[in-house]
């Protein structure tokens, strides 16, 4: 059990080493381009639509929405899993944005984007918010692309924004006290700057009626996605549940799993079903969720902002 335990943790390292330098090489065949007509250049009614774990994404979101009113353009925003999928054929524009997770779209985005009714021509963009500094993020921005133009979107725009990492391995064990977190503090200003142009130029885009196209990038990331990087990491985690008594019944985790793999009465989690986003951990506010790799418990990014006294600011738009 021990030996074929330390083969899995070897061959887990293996895969991370895999994907550790990135190689941008040449891209792949398959070209992200309209296949129709742009419906409309004046953008009336606009779609802002993001899965966010632990609020990056969604801050993005609502000042890219918050950019667009300011422009004129009637805005509906919010997180996906809570928007009316069957209206979302009546907008000019879509604009969809997601985490990086293990360096793609995660696939409750991409399925959610399949699932939307034909888009008949509407303008489309895409953003991503990732920990970096490189994670494939051109790449798993083109996913969300590729899913839109598959419902009759036409792609115009896509973009990457970076923030503090939210992933608790990057900071377990002694690497919380090693790193200099502070000096990684995203998103500052220049983050949400960069986010009101992006809302702009996508605008703009649009009235100009210009698409883009975009392929995705050969690289080593995107390579070691075909590797199952979700499944070798869940190996390296020997424990997953509720502490019971820690847990205030407040159902967060439940809420953030994207996969219902939490019995909160049960305390117990789901291992096969679960997809390993630390949703759970990275929001449980009473650190009653578990998890455990190589005998060291891991901290949530709630928990990890605590420790290490960093706020995360907010847009001065979204404050109002
Ligand atoms: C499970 C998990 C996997 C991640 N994988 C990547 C990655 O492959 N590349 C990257 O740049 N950042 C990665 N990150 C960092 C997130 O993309 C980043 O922190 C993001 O802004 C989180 O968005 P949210 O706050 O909206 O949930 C990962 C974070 C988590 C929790």
């Amino acid at each position: 059990m021990h030996d074929r335990r330390s083969f899995l943790k070897k061959s887990a390292v293996a895969a991370l080493a895999l994907s550790l330098p990135t190689t941008p090489a040449c891209a792949c065949n398959g070209t992200i381009s309209a296949k129709l007509p742009m419906k409309t250049r004046r953008v009336e009614r606009a779609l802002v639509a993001w899965y966010s774990q632990t609020g990056n994404t969604g801050r993005y979101g609502r000042l890219l929405a918050a950019t667009m009113r300011r422009a004129g353009v009637q805005v509906t925003a919010g997180d996906m899993r809570e928007l009316d999928r069957p209206g979302a054929g009546k907008y000019d524009l879509i604009v969809v944005g997601a985490p990086v997770f293990y360096y793609d779209a995660p696939m409750l985005v991409q399925n959610w984007v399949r699932s939307l009714p034909d888009l008949g021509g509407a303008a489309a963009a895409a953003y991503v918010s990732f920990g970096g500094p490189e994670g494939n993020q051109h790449n798993a921005a083109c996913s969300i692309l590729e899913c839109l133009v598959e419902r009759g979107a036409v792609p115009v725009a896509q973009k990457a924004f970076m923030n503090l990492g939210t992933y608790p391995l990057s900071w377990a064990g002694d690497k919380i006290n090693k790193t200099p977190w502070r000096s990684r503090n995203l998103p500052d200003r220049e983050t949400y700057q960069q986010v009101r142009r992006y809302a702009q130029y996508v605008l703009d885009r649009v009235a100009k009626g210009q698409s883009a196209e975009f392929s995705k990038k050969v690289t080593m990331r995107e390579i070691s996605t075909f590797f199952g990087p979700i499944w070798w990491t869940k190996r390296s985690i020997d424990q997953h549940y509720i502490l019971a008594d820690k847990c205030i019944a407040c159902g967060a985790c439940v809420e953030k799993c994207p996969v219902g793999a939490i019995d909160l009465g049960a305390h117990t989690v789901n291992r096969e079903a679960c997809v390993l986003c630390f949703g759970c951990l990275n929001n449980c506010p009473a650190q009653a969720v578990y998890m455990d790799q190589d005998g060291t418990r891991l901290v949530g990014y709630r928990e990890f902002l605590k420790i290490k006294h960093i706020k995360i600011s907010e847009p001065p738009e979204l404050k109002a």
